[in-house]
């Protein structure tokens, strides 16, 4: 089969694009016909460029940490997939062999595309315990989207800010991943206020027209101030961050109410910011870091996606081949969407 391979870290050029072994699937896993793995920033530029050895990956790696397609082949003593079925993968799995339902692992876990193969494949092999069906009416394309960033963004809202019907969120970075569909969970899935702050007028457009009651300009406006007028002074309930923009992370976080929640899951605008801690203690506030995802919410996700209450966003959908376009492209970060890579197109 073909697939991306990085032998060594560096520019974009490291990504080979060449012929290795089909892989096998083992005791308990399936095999993915991969028709969409997402291109991100940090798990796949990040790492590419050797910034994240941290996580231990291990070279030669096939990256991509997620993918949507179709079940080619399955392993020994896997019952609940067949050949034909649509599938997703993401994140983190068991490393070593494990019943297809996972019952009883106890083994290492880590994430395909660092610690196993990944997406950036024509196929995979994951732990049939990893996969989860992709309802008929999303598209491979949205379902791998929906696996990297819904998740995450959904169970920030939903458990640890624990955001509630007609509560205010202000959601930061609007025009980003985690911001396109937060915007979308808090609006539509659970009923709340929206406030889309972005940095560029287009991107406030965007999380408006996701549905956002009210958009701010942080790049031009004093977010606090605007805030405030929204809310009448009241602040805010939530703040949803994932980015740490040490320009404009210390006001939002004084936009935050009485009992508000901080939450995020990210941090590449930063990761040092200032905050103000009287008012973390005046207003009783909470600040919750949780990256990664619940994994019964899984079904919420695709499903959501599939009735439209969450339309993921995407910029563009190259072929498999060009993968080191797709880096210099979330590199210089063009575009409002994400960028998904194709084994079938080539
Ligand atoms: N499973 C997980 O835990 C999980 C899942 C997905 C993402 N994440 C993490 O969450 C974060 C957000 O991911 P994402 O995919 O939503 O990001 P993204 O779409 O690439 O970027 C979000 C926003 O960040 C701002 N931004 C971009 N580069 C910046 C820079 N150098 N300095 C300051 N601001 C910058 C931009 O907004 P403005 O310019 O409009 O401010 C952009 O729209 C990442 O750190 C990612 O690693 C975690």
């Amino acid at each position: 089969m073909k697939a991306i391979v990085i032998h060594e870290y560096g520019p974009p050029e490291v990504l080979r694009y060449e012929e290795v072994p089909d892989p096998v699937p083992r005791t308990g896993e399936i095999r993915i016909k991969v028709h969409a793995a997402t291109v991100n920033r940090v798990l796949d530029v990040s790492l590419r460029a050797g910034r994240e050895t941290y996580r231990g990956p291990v070279l030669p790696l096939i990256p991509g940490v997620d993918c949507a397609g179709i079940v080619d082949a399955v392993g020994p003593q896997v019952s609940r997939w067949r050949v034909g079925d649509r599938v997703a993968a993401a994140g983190t799995m068991p490393l070593e062999l494990c019943a297809e339902d996972g019952r009883d692992y106890r083994g290492p876990e880590g994430m395909m595309g660092i610690k196993r193969p990944g997406g950036f494949a024509e196929l995979v092999a994951v732990p049939a315990c990893a996969g989860i069906a992709i309802p008929k009416n999303l598209d491979f394309h949205r379902a791998a989207v929906v696996m990297r960033h819904v998740p995450t963004a959904w169970n920030l809202l939903m458990h640890v800010a624990e955001l509630k019907a007609g509560e205010t969120v202000l959601i930061m970075g609007a025009g980003g991943n985690l911001g396109t569909v937060g915007i979308q969970i808090a609006k539509n899935v659970i009923g709340a206020r929206v406030i889309a702050a972005a940095g560029s007028d287009e991107r406030v457009a965007l999380g408006q027209k996701l549905g956002a009651d009210h958009g701010i300009n942080y790049a031009t406006h004093n977010i606090f101030e605007e805030v405030m007028r929204i809310t009448g002074r009241k602040g805010v309930n939530v703040l949803y961050d994932n980015i740490a923009n040490p320009a404009v992370l210390p006001l939002a976080f004084r936009t935050i109410g009485y009992l508000g929640r901080l939450v995020t899951a990210g941090a590449h605008g930063g990761p040092n910011v200032s905050i103000d801690f009287s008012h973390l203690y005046h207003k009783r506030i909470t600040i919750k870091g949780m990256p990664g995802f619940t994994p019964a919410d899984l079904p919420h996700c695709l499903a959501a996606a599939a009735e439209g209450k969450v339309v993921p966003q995407i910029e563009r959908v190259l072929p498999l081949s060009r993968a080191i376009e797709a880096h210099r492209m979330v590199e210089k970060y063009e575009g409002q969407g994400k960028i998904v890579l194709d084994p079938t197109l080539g």
